[in-house]
């Protein structure tokens, strides 16, 4: 079994307006505690298409790390120059698709290292910003998915997962049941981001999302990073809205 590390959260604001995104951010701002999992905002292409970068400058300004989550996918030329934008803009942490294969993906890591240099590195930026590959999306299961050719979800996932840190990438976007697995090939330094959380309430919706797993067994298979967007964004108000939703994540994963 992998050891269970110090797991981040990762809010999904996905929402149209920068003002809806913001006060999400600063009502949350308080759960930000010493003791407590890390607290990072994501901008997603909801947010990002509506509002541009300046949505992840006020992130920042508030103190957050920030997940600019765009996904990346095109030829190598493009993607090295989006993710140049994208370092340049404050991103923490960016993403490509694995499926946009090798030389795409060595491209984005030459343009994160670029871009980090010649936006003053570590004495500007702190740490350089993390890049990771989508293997293969949690609202994907085996039977429905083209693109999964009949295989598995976990066995795509974890071929691409292998490509992703032969490219020098930091890590995967991958479900929670896949995470375990692709620690023990490519090692405990290898990162997993996990989306597809859900709290086992019955009222808890699934959404769009189907290779889903609770907070506290994503942070036990060995995610380093949980990706929560409706759970939190969606929470009912006579429960105690997001907030309380958060704090309740927050506790299940120091559980696991
Ligand atoms: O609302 P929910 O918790 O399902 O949101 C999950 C978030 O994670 C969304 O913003 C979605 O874009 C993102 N995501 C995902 N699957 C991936 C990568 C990112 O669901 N493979």
């Amino acid at each position: 079994m992998p050891t269970p590390r110090n797991a981040k959260l990762v809010v999904a604001l996905d929402f149209q307006t920068a003002d809806e995104a913001l006060a999400l951010a600063r009502n949350l701002a308080p759960l930000a505690a010493p003791g407590q999992p890390e607290l990072w905002m994501k901008v997603g292409l909801e947010l990002f298409v509506a509002q541009g970068p300046e949505v992840v400058r006020e992130l920042k300004r508030l103190g957050f790390k920030v997940f600019l989550d765009l996904k990346f996918l095109d030829i190598p030329n493009t993607v090295r120059g989006a993710v140049r934008s994208a370092v340049k803009c404050g991103a923490d942490m960016l993403n490509i698709h694995a499926a946009g294969g090798m030389d795409m993906a060595r491209a984005a890591v030459a343009a994160r290292d670029e871009a980090y240099l010649e936006c003053g590195g570590e004495a500007a930026l702190g740490a350089k910003p993390l890049l990771f590959a989508v293997t293969v999306l949690t609202s994907m299961q085996d039977a429905d998915t083209p693109i999964l050719q009949g295989r598995p979800a976990a066995e795509v996932a974890l071929e691409l997962a292998r490509a992703t840190r032969e490219a020098g990438l930091d890590g995967v976007v991958c479900s929670g049941h896949e995470a375990a697995r692709i620690k023990q090939v490519c090692g405990p330094e290898f990162l997993c981001l996990t989306p597809g959380i859900r709290v086992p309430e019955p009222d808890a919706l699934a959404d769009d999302q189907r290779r889903v797993m609770t907070p506290e067994a994503a942070v036990a298979a060995g995610s380093d990073y949980l990706v929560v967007g409706r759970p939190i964004t969606r929470a009912p108000q006579d429960k105690g809205g997001p907030v309380a939703s958060a704090r309740e994540i927050l506790r299940r994963m120091v559980q696991g």
